[in-house]
């Protein structure tokens, strides 16, 4: 699969992609803290795919319970794909505010990228477009969380000019974090030159 840079885009999941989205899953695809699916679980998605996109597209309200009993609301979010071509190369959630719940622990930003594509970039890139799409919903600066145990998460942050908040002490029930601050991507010409300069095209 060669990567042409400019083709790269952050966008809502459709069904083009559910093919390769499918071998993603199979390649152990995962975002944020979840494990990877079981085989079960992707021949479920894989025989309900257009269940799932809309699910994936629904904007889910209501509350939700941490590992610890705490319960919160949801926030408006939006879960994207980054996609080349109809090609699943990883995925971002983005709440679009924090509460309690996301200021301790999950921050602004959820992603994930295909095992196979791990390594070249993408991440990188990825946190990239949503800063750029964070600065166009007027967000000056998005809150971003690490397990300190994931050097690859915490090094996408620190390319994208993270700095360092703390070590949380909220945890809800899951493992501590480190939390950053990231500033949102205001310079269309600056995001074109780091897409120009990132290693994908390898
Ligand atoms: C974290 C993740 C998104 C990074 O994606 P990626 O496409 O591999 O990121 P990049 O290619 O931009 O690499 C980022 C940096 O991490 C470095 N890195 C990768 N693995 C590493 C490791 N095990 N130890 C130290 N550094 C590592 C890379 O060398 C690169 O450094 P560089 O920019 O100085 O060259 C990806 O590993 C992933 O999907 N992991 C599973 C889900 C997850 O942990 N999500 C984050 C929590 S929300």
């Amino acid at each position: 699969m060669n990567i042409d840079l400019g083709s790269i885009i952050l966008d809502f999941p459709n069904m083009d992609v559910v093919p390769s989205y499918i071998e993603a899953l199979r390649e152990g695809y995962k975002t944020g803290i979840q494990p990877a699916m079981s085989a079960e679980e992707i021949k479920e998605i894989e025989e309900n795919s257009k269940t799932h996109v809309e699910n994936l597209n629904e904007k889910k309200t209501g509350v939700f319970t941490a590992p610890d009993g705490s319960v919160f609301p949801y926030v408006p979010y939006e879960h994207l794909w980054l996609t080349q071509n109809d090609f699943f190369i990883g995925s971002v959630s983005f709440r679009h505010e924090l509460n309690e719940f996301f200021t301790g622990f999950a921050g602004h930003i959820g992603y994930g990228i295909r095992p196979s594509f791990q390594g070249k970039g993408a991440g990188t890139l990825a946190l990239k477009l949503l800063r750029r799409r964070a600065a166009e919903r007027g967000i000056e600066r998005l809150l971003v969380t690490c397990s300190p145990d994931n050097p690859a998460s915490e090094k996408v942050i620190l390319n994208n000019g993270g700095e360092l908040w703390d070590i949380s002490s909220r945890t809800y029930g899951f493992e501590q974090v480190k939390r950053y601050w990231v500033p949102t991507d205001t310079d269309r010409d600056g995001a074109e030159k780091t897409l120009a300069s990132s290693r994908l095209n390898g």
